[in-house]
């Protein structure tokens, strides 16, 4: 048995808890983070691409950012496609000059690796049967086996950054959550492809064949997306029944869409899930482990970074002061943001997807919802201060 002791034991080395521990050391606040994967895995998990301003910024304040700064891409606006037409909104002209960028998940995930192999922060990958103790009694512990050995890590506080199917969110007791929940009746294929972008910026259809997406992640790799059924299978989708379907429904007069060889695809789920309080006790949940959005507003990745930026501050606050109002604080502060993010991406996800189930009388209000938006300054003005993204009011302190 190997026995350790840390001040906050990080499950989960995904985003929330790469950044969270990244945070933590500088300010000096000893961590270590628990990972059931590979490193290799982690690293190459395609997942989202848009970041917030104030995602941006954390990961410029955790000095993790000089590649982000070389290669991500500043977006001031987005499309809307819709019968056949395309419409520009201009989200930095909206916001008072605010922006998105694009940068691949696994490049932060990569970043956030390195850095922390640089400074030697300890980090065990492939951890087995890992699980949570002691936190009825306020002496929380993380068990695991590794290679054989049985560890533990005794901690002040545990953060749970262990994604939605992780162990953190269950070790709550029975009932102690409120969870809300919604399906949705249809998935995500996504597809990279090893081609040129064919738009400046991202490209969002709707199309009675269903959502379709245009994103990148550098000038020679496009990321696309179609809404698919959720039980579909991706054996039944070829590479030219994909290219197909992207054609079809982003179709405007005097564009094309540029095909290229498809380096991986795969379906995604979609689902609106959150859990509340995000603590018990010594244990903070940050991230999908306390909460999930539907990708059609990009903030999936945004709102776990938002997470541990509140709990990096109320950690250091309780460390150099010794105040846990910033901790007592954490769960409300982080939920009035969650909850605005849980609407924006409902609501684009209601725009913008083909509802089979939908009657006439749906399909004309969604119509109606998209002209809205593409002709009025007041609804562009509302979707675009939620696409860049809240700030963080009041909630950190520091
Ligand atoms: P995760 O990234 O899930 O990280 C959790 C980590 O915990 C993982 O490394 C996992 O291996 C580890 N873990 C799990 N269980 C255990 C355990 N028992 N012990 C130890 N470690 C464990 N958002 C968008 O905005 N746009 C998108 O296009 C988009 N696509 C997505 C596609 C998929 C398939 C998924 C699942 C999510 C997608 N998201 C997208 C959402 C976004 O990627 C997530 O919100 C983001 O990854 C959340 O980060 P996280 O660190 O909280 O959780
Ligand atoms: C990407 C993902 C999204 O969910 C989104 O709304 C925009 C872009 C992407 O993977 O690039």
């Amino acid at each position: 048995m190997n026995v350790e002791r840390t001040k906050v034991a990080i499950v989960g080395a995904g985003p929330s808890g790469l950044l969270l521990g990244r945070l933590l050391e500088r300010h000096g606040i000893e961590n270590v983070i628990i990972e059931n994967r590979s490193r290799e895995y982690c690293e190459s998990r395609i997942r989202a691409g848009i970041l917030e301003q104030v995602t941006r910024d954390a990961l410029t304040e955790a000095g993790v950012a000089d590649r982000l700064e070389r290669e991500g891409m500043v977006h001031g606006g987005i499309y809307l496609n819709f019968n056949g037409q395309r419409h520009h909104i201009p989200m930095d002209e909206l916001t008072g000059g605010r922006c998105v960028t694009v940068y691949g998940q696994s490049e932060i995930v990569k970043d956030l690796f390195a850095a922390r192999e640089a400074t030697g922060a300890p980090i065990v990958f492939e951890a087995e049967d890992v699980s949570l103790d002691g936190i009825d009694n306020d002496e929380p512990v993380v068990r695991y086996r590794l290679g054989g050995v049985e560890h533990e890590v005794h901690a002040d506080y545990i953060a749970g950054c262990d994604g939605f199917h992780g162990i953190s969110r269950d070790a709550m007791p029975d009932g102690y959550q409120q969870l809300y929940l919604r399906e949705y009746p249809f998935a995500w294929l996504g597809i990279m492809a090893s081609v040129a972008p064919s738009t400046d910026e991202l490209i969002y259809a709707q199309h009675p064949n269903g959502f379709a997406l245009h994103s990148m992640r550098s000038a020679s790799v496009s990321r696309l997306y179609i809404q698919v059924d959720p039980n579909d299978d991706i054996a039944n989708w070829s590479d030219a029944r994909i290219w197909e379907q992207l054609h079809i429904r982003m179709a405007t007069d005097g564009w094309t869409l540029h095909e290229g060889p498809v380096t991986e695809k795969s379906i995604l789920p979609m689902r609106s899930f959150v859990a509340t309080p995000m603590r018990y006790r010594s244990l903070f949940l940050a991230g999908d482990a306390a909460h999930i959005v539907p990708p059609a507003g990009a903030k999936g990745l945004n709102l776990a970074a938002a997470d541990v930026i509140v709990l990096a501050h109320a950690l250091a606050d309780r460390y150099s002061s010794g105040s846990e109002t910033g901790l007592d604080e954490y769960s409300d502060r982080c939920l009035r943001r969650i909850w605005r993010a849980q609407h924006f991406s409902w609501w684009m996800t209601q725009m913008l997807h083909t509802n089979p189930s939908e009657d006439a009388y749906g399909q004309q209000l969604q119509r109606s919802q998209l002209e809205y938006v593409c002709s009025s300054t007041a609804a562009a003005k509302s979707l675009a201060e939620n696409y860049v993204g809240l700030a963080i009011e009041q909630a950190v302190s520091a």
